[in-house]
């Protein structure tokens, strides 16, 4: 269950900032923490990426992924390490580079099956808060600014009507083969429920998170508010009745 982390930055950020971005599939939270994490000079970690790793796991060892004690047995034995790169994170599961197989339906689903899972989730997020400690990252989830890095600099909970979402996922993927946009509208909406209604650290904004909906704004619209949403929380932190300096 070790992991050590072994991150670069890319540029010197001008101050250890922690950027929490949270909210449900398909609302442009990675698209968002990329862009910020360009903009503001961060590194940006996916942590659901971290989810399907260990979610693909599980799925290659056949273990029922409503097996609790299986699964936090399983995680005993698993390191999962992530690398901030240009455009996305490398996902190395006990050293495998498993990038390339962690999203598709399948491990899709089986991630957010086994993240209900409370021992899943503290190996979850004692990682997570190893790898963010230095501060200088923009961090990506369900529950980062609510229970990973409670005390964000910055924190946007990001949404969009589901409709919207499935369809922007639908618009995703590459090959179609069979899938209709309502099958992934309904696949997103399952997900969105066990996210949601988990007992464990449910998805939910922060009480300090600042609401973005997409549902309207283009692309170029979502990431300029995001970064007025940062850039007012960090002008505010720094002036004199700023509570953090
Ligand atoms: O962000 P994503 O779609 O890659 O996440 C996959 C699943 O992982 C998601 O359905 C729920 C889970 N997850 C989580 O519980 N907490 C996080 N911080 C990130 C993801």
């Amino acid at each position: 269950m070790s992991a050590v982390e072994s991150l670069s930055l890319p540029a010197s950020p001008a101050r250890k900032i922690i950027v929490a971005i949270d909210g449900p599939a398909g609302a442009g939270k990675s698209t968002v923490a990329r862009h910020l994490a360009r903009h503001f000079g961060l590194l940006n970690l996916e942590t659901g990426a971290m989810y399907r790793g260990f979610a693909l796991k599980a799925l290659r060892q056949a273990l029922p992924l409503d097996d609790s004690a299986g699964l936090e047995e399983l995680a005993g034995s698993t390191q999962i390490r992530l690398e901030a790169g240009d455009d996305e994170n490398r996902v190395l599961l006990d050293d495998e580079d498993v990038t390339g197989l962690i999203r598709n339906q399948t491990v899709t689903d089986a991630a957010s099956r086994v993240s209900v899972f409370p021992a899943i989730r503290a190996w979850m997020v004692h990682l997570q808060q190893e790898m963010g400690a230095g501060g200088g990252v923009v961090m990506e989830g369900r529950d980062i600014g609510t229970v990973v890095f409670p005390h964000a600099d910055a924190k946007i909970f990001l949404d969009a009507a589901p409709e919207v979402r499935g369809m922007r996922r639908f618009d995703q993927l590459g090959e179609k083969p069979a899938v209709q946009p309502e099958d992934v509208i309904r696949d997103l909406h399952a997900r969105d429920e066990r996210d949601r209604n988990r007992a464990d650290s449910p998805l939910k904004p922060a009480e300090d998170a600042v609401l973005l909906d997409s549902t309207n704004l283009s692309l170029e619209e979502v990431v300029t508010a995001a970064e007025e949403i940062v850039a007012a929380k960090l002008a505010h932190e720094s002036s004199p009745t700023g509570q953090k300096k």
